[in-house]
């Protein structure tokens, strides 16, 4: 169930069962020569859609655009500064806020957000501790990185075990294909095979460290196939982790 597919007497009906809801987090940045510029986006997208639709969780509009200045030397990247992303992920909370919903569940496909995210959480919390008197502790905000729910990087290793690197990975790349299969580019050698790799700064500095955008990766490696079977592994985890963070 989608939130923005959906009309208003049926999320009334949603919160008078659930007061939970996923919101897929990411970015709109580069991804190499291959992968989409959603890339960080989509993969939660898809992520939450699928364990929505299995086990009849809400799921809200995707937070498509985040942390991403360093990606900025390559056409289409859209980057928010972080103070920005914490005011408009504070504003998007307290709509939910004020239609009942009491647990959130940020499902984040950007390493770059980790830190505004959960800064944006402080935010959060900090405007229900001083909203008035007393405490509202019915208020929860979750961040699961789609990474790093259970079992998923050891199988992304075992699909990858070379070139899986940090930046246009095959994995991520392999999700958006299985998500879009119509617009898969399988194939074709990258040079050099394996990208750089080094620390991230400016938006310069890192299209000089690495110029076609991929940080140790090999995304030639990515298929349909290796993303059916990560996305499978992330749902079930989105699944579990969704039902208890809801009954917490
Ligand atoms: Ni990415």
């Amino acid at each position: 169930m989608q939130l923005h597919l959906s009309t208003w007497p049926e999320i009334e009906a949603y919160l008078a069962k659930s007061k939970a809801i996923i919101i897929p987090i990411g970015s709109t940045e580069q991804h190499g020569p291959t992968g989409l510029l959603g890339t960080d986006a989509l993969c939660p997208e898809i992520i939450s859609r699928r364990a929505g639709d299995e086990a009849g969780f809400l799921v809200g509009p995707t937070f498509n655009v985040g942390q991403a200045q360093h990606h900025m030397s390559f056409p289409g990247t859209i980057t928010l500064k972080p103070s920005t992303m914490i005011a408009a992920m504070k504003d998007w909370t307290e709509s939910l806020q004020r239609h009942g919903f009491e647990r959130i569940y940020w499902l984040n496909g950007h390493g770059g957000n980790i830190t505004t995210i959960t800064a944006a959480f402080s935010e959060i919390y900090h405007a229900v501790t001083f909203a008035g008197p007393g405490n509202k502790p019915s208020l929860r905000c979750h961040l699961r990185n789609w990474w790093d729910l259970p079992g998923v990087m050891d199988q992304c290793r075992r699909l990858f075990p070379v070139g899986e690197g940090s930046h246009a990975t095959p994995s991520e790349i392999s999700v958006t294909w299985f998500g879009y299969p119509e617009i898969a580019r399988p194939g074709g050698e990258l040079s050099p095979k394996i990208a750089p790799t080094g620390p991230i700064l400016d938006a310069e500095d890192y299209r000089r460290r690495f110029p076609d955008g991929r940080i140790g990766s090999d995304p030639s490696q990515a298929s349909i196939e290796a993303g059916e079977k990560i996305v499978a592994m992330a749902v079930q985890g989105v699944i579990q982790e969704f039902r208890q963070f809801a009954a917490t």
